[in-house]
């Protein structure tokens, strides 16, 4: 079964936005296979957006995803890296949909709530990147055969 990273950014969890953002994802029908609250170092930050090491707004993004805690999920289920992009919205909250997370909290792609895995590589990456093995559960749940 397919997994995912997301994050909800320091803005989610100032704003109490962890306990819905996590609902969204339970109700989809997607299981949880490790989550934590945790505060970001300078060098995770800077290895996590490395790609956009390049880009004007990199230190902005360095500083605003290590100005708070964070809150770190492994989300897993059919097609769910995808699926999460769209239950996210675009990347600026202007461009993005009512009834996605980035429409319906967000205002400037500055501070836009959550991060969440754009491919297979990326999510395994990002997994590595933040979580051990062993913080990562692998069980079944009895709503599965009403998912699937
Ligand atoms: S790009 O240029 O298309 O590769 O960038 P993009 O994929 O849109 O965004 C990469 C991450 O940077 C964040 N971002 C920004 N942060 C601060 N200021 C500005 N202007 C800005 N533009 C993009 C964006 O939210 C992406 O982070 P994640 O965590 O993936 O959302």
């Amino acid at each position: 079964m397919e997994r995912t990273f997301v994050m909800v950014k320091p803005d989610g969890v100032q704003r109490n936005l962890v306990g819905d953002i996590v609902a969204r994802f339970e109700s989809k029908g997607f299981k949880l296979a490790g989550a934590k609250l945790m505060q970001i170092s300078q060098n995770l930050a800077e290895t996590h957006y490395g790609e956009h090491s390049d880009k004007p707004f990199f230190g902005e993004l360095v500083d605003f995803i290590t100005s708070g805690p964070v809150f770190a999920m492994v989300w897993e289920g059919e097609n769910v890296i995808a699926t999460a992009r769209k239950m996210m919205g675009a990347t600026n909250p202007q461009d993005a949909d009512v009834a996605t997370i980035r429409g319906d909290f967000g205002l400037t792609v500055g501070k836009n709530v959550i991060h969440g895995s754009d491919s297979e590589e990326s999510a395994k990456r990002e997994i590595e990147l933040f979580f051990l093995n062993e913080e990562l559960v692998d069980y079944q749940k009895n709503q599965d055969t009403w998912v699937y």
